[in-house]
């Protein structure tokens, strides 16, 4: 089983970015805790993050036929991009969205996801662990077809 991890915008700036909101674990870190996890799952983790919309887009569209599902932390594109959906939409993907800070108690403007329709569901608000729980749920779901 593959499985897609894609990081956007400032999200390489984990562990230094607003500790107070997303924690102190790195980027890498986090990427090496997903893929102990999914060894243990008896899954392949492809990582990726960008800080570029476009670079997202491409990445979605990469994903089609290849891959089994995805874990997306979209982070601000999340919010507005409707590139972003549109490519979510092209590729059919299963994925669950998530983020590391509970995005339904911050600003009105991140209470709203523009993917989370698409989505077989949300993990929001639980720091690094959000990867892991995301992760549990993704692989869970397709063994279950
Ligand atoms: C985030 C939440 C977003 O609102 C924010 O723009 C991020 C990170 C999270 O993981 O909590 O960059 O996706």
């Amino acid at each position: 089983m593959l499985i897609a991890v894609l990081n956007g915008p400032n999200l390489n700036l984990l562990g230094q970015r607003e500790p107070e909101v997303y924690g102190r674990t790195t980027l890498d870190e986090i990427e090496a805790m997903v893929r102990d996890a999914a060894t243990a799952h008896g899954a392949d983790i492809e990582w990726f993050q960008t800080n570029h919309e476009g670079g997202l887009v491409d990445a979605v569209q990469g994903l089609r036929g290849r891959v089994d599902g995805a874990l997306v932390n979209a982070a601000a594109l999340t919010h507005s991009s409707l590139a972003l959906r549109d490519a979510m939409l092209a590729v059919r993907v299963p994925f669950v969205e998530l983020h590391l800070s509970n995005i339904f108690a911050r600003e009105a403007e991140r209470r709203h996801s523009v993917i989370a329709d698409l989505a077989l569901g949300l993990v929001t608000g639980f720091g690094a662990q959000s990867y892991l729980l995301a992760l549990q749920a993704l692989v869970g779901r397709l063994r279950a077809g």
